[in-house]
């Protein structure tokens, strides 16, 4: 009797023992698959340059820009528009002007007013869908006649760094091609007379059309 419940006890402590290890390797199996998914959205290293950005730019040895990795899981501002048929026919980006953040500076920039260091505003170019049925390029969907998303067509990104770029007021300007993807694996930074100038002379505040993403930037008020 002694010898059974010895054994019963062995056995039930045993697989208590089992169970917990069961456990333990479905967790640890957790947190590394858990892991590799952080790692597949992010694939970018913190920068201790960058302490407010989870997804800081990144410069290769030419001080090239590397084309911002998984940006459309980003926070989405907006979508400017500025079509040919609004335009004489002929606008420099007819597409629609989609523009994304990282979340932690969308959060910093709702809690201070300012964008931190290492902040990248991507606008990612998103041609109107065709074939259009006006001469303006408009057309019809089930929910009425307007201007609807197409094809994605190009990619200009603007990062704040006040060391790299102190010459154009803390942003550096690239572009990654006007075209259909894949956009360029990294770019240089625009001379001030393409780009930042433009911004310089023009933006609503600190470089950027902030005006534009007030609607989003600012909270929804709660019911
Ligand atoms: C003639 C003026 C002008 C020039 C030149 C210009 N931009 Fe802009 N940019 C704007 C305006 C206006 C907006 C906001 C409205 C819009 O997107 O249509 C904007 C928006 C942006 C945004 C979105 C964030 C923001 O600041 O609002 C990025 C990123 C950007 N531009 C990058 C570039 C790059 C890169 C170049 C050069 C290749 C460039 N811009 C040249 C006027 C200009």
């Amino acid at each position: 009797m002694k010898l059974i419940l010895r054994k019963l006890t062995y056995g039930i402590s045993a697989a208590a023992r089992r169970g917990t290890l069961i456990c333990g390797l479905a967790a640890f199996s957790m947190l590394v698959t858990g892991g590799a998914l952080a790692a597949g959205t992010g694939k970018v290293k913190k920068n201790p340059n960058y302490p407010q950005i989870e997804f800081p730019p990144q410069f290769n040895a030419k001080g090239e820009l590397l084309q911002p990795v998984d940006f459309r899981e980003w926070i989405f501002l907006g979508s400017p528009l500025t079509p040919h048929g609004l335009n004489n026919g002929k606008s420099n980006f007819p597409e629609f002007h989609n523009v994304y953040v990282q979340p932690s500076a969308f959060k910093a920039y709702r809690a201070t007013g300012k964008w931190p260091e290492g902040t990248i505003l991507l606008k990612e170019l998103q041609l109107v869908k065709g074939p259009s049925e006006f001469p303006d390029g408009s057309r019809f969907e089930t929910s009425g006649r307007g201007y609807f998303p197409g094809a994605v067509n190009g990619m200009d990104v603007a990062v704040k760094d006040s060391k790299r770029f102190a010459e154009t007021k803390n942003w550096g300007y690239f572009n990654f091609n006007h075209s259909a993807p894949p956009y360029l694996k990294s770019a240089a930074v625009r001379p001030v007379g393409e780009c930042a100038g433009c911004h310089i002379a023009n933006a609503d505040e600190d470089m950027v059309y902030v005006n534009l993403y007030k609607p989003i930037l600012t909270p929804l008020p709660r019911p």
